[in-house]
């Protein structure tokens, strides 16, 4: 499946989820907290990749109300209620694909959660790369996403995907903490570090550009 159709599947996915899709993830709070939690002090621009209805950026906006945020969503669904949030005067909205979006930028910090669990090893280094490119030297990069335990996990997850392509994005396709560090570094990042969340089966990634 080209990156052009996969952003067209998902779009209408999270479509179709927008009328229970805060309900659900309510129980991800602390997944999206960690990121503010984890920006350091002084953060003044950040790009959110995979937005959707802005759930993360409600702690992000508790802790710097001046921040000013660039959100990105293939979904026009899930940015219209991002759209309603007190903060959204602060937020650009762009409504693209990760692949495909001018993330403009410098930012001092990309964040994403709960929305890159679906790329196979490949395409996700592209897009590591794109995100180090609009970061400024020292900027960081927070990640907060469901892994797969371990590579043996990984191996099934992607063959399963590859023997029924069209199962996504029904189905999740996530890599081990192992790979995530190694697509990090290959795109250029350093000070790479894997923390646990209150999930299992979730990690939070961060990582640095240092130059
Ligand atoms: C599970 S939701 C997470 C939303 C939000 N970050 C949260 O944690 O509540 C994943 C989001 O990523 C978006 N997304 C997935 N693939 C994308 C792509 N290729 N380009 C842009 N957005 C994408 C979906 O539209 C969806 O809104």
């Amino acid at each position: 499946m080209d990156l052009k159709t996969r952003a067209e599947e998902m779009r209408s996915f999270f479509d179709r989820k927008i009328d229970t899709y805060d309900e659900v993830h309510a129980a991800f709070a602390e997944t999206k907290r960690l990121l503010t939690d984890c920006l350091p002090d002084g953060t003044e621009t950040v790009l959110d990749l995979g937005a959707g209805t802005g759930l993360e950026l409600i702690p992000l906006f508790e802790r710097f109300p001046d921040i000013r945020v660039t959100a990105v969503d293939v979904s026009p669904k899930m940015l219209a209620v991002l759209a309603e949030r007190p903060f959204a005067d602060r937020v650009k909205i762009v409504c693209g694909d990760f692949f495909a979006a001018d993330f403009g930028g410098p930012f001092d910090a990309v964040i994403s959660t709960s929305a890159l669990h679906h790329f196979p090893p490949r395409e996700k280094e592209e897009l590591y790369r794109r995100i180090r490119g609009c970061l400024r030297p020292g900027g960081v990069f927070l990640n907060s996403d469901k892994i797969s335990p371990d590579r043996r996990a990984e191996a099934e997850a992607l063959a399963e995907y590859e023997a029924d392509p069209a199962r996504w994005p029904h189905m999740d396709t996530p890599l081990a903490p192992s790979t995530e560090t190694e697509l990090l570094e290959n795109a250029g990042f350093r000070q790479v570090f894997v923390a646990p969340t209150d999930r299992e089966n979730y990690r939070l990634f961060t990582a640095v550009r240092d130059e």
